[in-house]
């Protein structure tokens, strides 16, 4: 029987990586950190919402003491532009203190964010901290922050899905996709 039903899958018009893709490069920077930072305990900070995702699939690859704590920042609103003021909406639970932290985000598009947060945390004296980031719109930066472990590049286009959202929309998508432009219109 033809099924008819519209699913979020008739929004998208295009796979720009796949879930396969991403599950790959998840495992890999999983075992990099690993290596990185054998025989240490790690705190993951991961950046809300969008970041879900990624840090679930992600701790699953590291064989290490860890703890996690989470940021929420504010963003897009319902937009796809930035407005270019980073607000905290919620802190972290727990000091980092001498602690290896690892920021986890799922995308750096202008720089923004993460130049914020990387200044906040630094003033918390952490005994280190390092960026981790599923994706890099890097044509789009406007401020130069430093990224140790990167996912995959993305052009400069309006991702979502693995966590990303359009208006808190598509974050379910397994994989990272591109809307039907009259969905962003
Ligand atoms: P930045 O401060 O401009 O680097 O933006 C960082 C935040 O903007 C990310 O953590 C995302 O929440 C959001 N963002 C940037 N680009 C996209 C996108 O293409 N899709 C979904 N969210 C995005
Ligand atoms: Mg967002």
């Amino acid at each position: 029987m033809l099924n008819t039903t519209p699913t979020l899958y008739d929004d998208v018009a295009e796979v720009l990586i796949s879930e396969e893709q991403v599950q790959r490069k998840v495992a890999e920077i999983g075992a990099r950190i690993c290596a990185d930072f054998a025989g240490e305990q790690i705190l993951i900070v991961a950046v809300l919402k969008g970041a879900l995702l990624f840090l679930a699939d992600l701790i699953r690859h590291i064989d290490l003491p860890l703890a996690i704590d989470f940021l929420a920042v504010s963003s897009y609103g319902a937009g796809t532009e930035s407005s270019g003021v980073v607000r905290i909406l919620k802190d972290l639970d727990e000091t980092i203190e001498h602690q290896n932290v690892i920021i986890v985000e799922d995308i750096v598009d202008s720089g923004r964010t993460l130049d914020y947060l990387l200044r906040m945390l630094r003033q918390r004296n952490p005994a280190t901290l390092h960026v981790c980031t599923l994706l890099d719109k890097r044509e789009r930066r406007e401020i130069d922050v430093p990224i140790d472990y990167v996912g995959f590049e993305v052009p400069d286009a309006f991702v979502v899905g693995y966590g990303l959202d359009y208006a808190e929309h598509y974050r379910q998508l397994p994989f990272i996709g591109v809307l039907k432009p009259e969905i962003y219109a």
